[in-house]
């Protein structure tokens, strides 16, 4: 499984079982529209996951929490059409992720759809959409930090100065901006 030697460290022992239950359901469920893409493949998600219940369990989150933002990492570049900003591309997957939940065994939760769906926005936009929203409490605040977070960490994969730290939005992702780059050189190590 990818990244299985880093899980084994202790360090990452709690987040060992949903990583691998959220991995394993991408690698077997979620269809990409774009499998060639060069920037935003399944090893990009699988560490936006490993990274997004990373923070999750840092900041205390509970079991259903966390499985929110697995459920949003493993679907959120599932329908880019191309590899540049193509905004818009969060929306068609939280589509597609509510159709895969109504579809099939998955359970439907509103905080992956939002996160989901605005990911590719301004952090603006998709506060004030989740705060609107009446299905949502403020913890989905939160995960839509984190998230944004766990994704951005990952973009050191577009070059050394691809990250802005400063914009980081949790503590805990500032501290994790080495482990983001460590987390990288070992996919490609064992994956290119
Ligand atoms: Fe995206
Ligand atoms: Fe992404």
């Amino acid at each position: 499984m990818f990244l299985a030697d880093t899980l084994n460290d202790l360090v990452y022992k709690p987040i060992k079982k949903p990583y691998e239950i959220w991995h394993k359901f991408m690698e077997q469920n979620v269809e990409f529209w774009l499998p060639e893409s060069e920037w935003h493949t399944k090893t990009h998600c699988a560490r936006v996951l490993f990274l997004a219940l990373l923070i999750g369990h840092q900041k205390g989150l509970s079991a259903k929490e966390i499985d929110a933002l697995g459920m949003a990492a493993v679907f959120h570049d599932s329908r880019r059409l191309d590899d540049g900003i193509d905004k818009g591309h969060g929306r068609r997957a939280a589509e597609y992720y509510k159709d895969y939940c109504r579809g099939h065994d998955l359970p439907y939760d509103a905080r992956t759809y939002y996160i989901t769906y605005y990911h590719d926005q301004d952090d603006s936009l998709g506060l004030s959409e989740i705060a609107k929203s009446s299905s949502l409490s403020e913890r989905a605040i939160l995960l839509y930090q984190i998230f944004k977070d766990a994704d951005a960490l990952d973009r050191f994969r577009l070059g050394p100065d691809a990250l802005n730290v400063n914009l980081l939005r949790t503590e805990e992702a500032h501290r994790l901006v080495n482990f983001a780059k460590y987390l990288l050189q070992k996919s490609r190590k064992t994956y290119s």
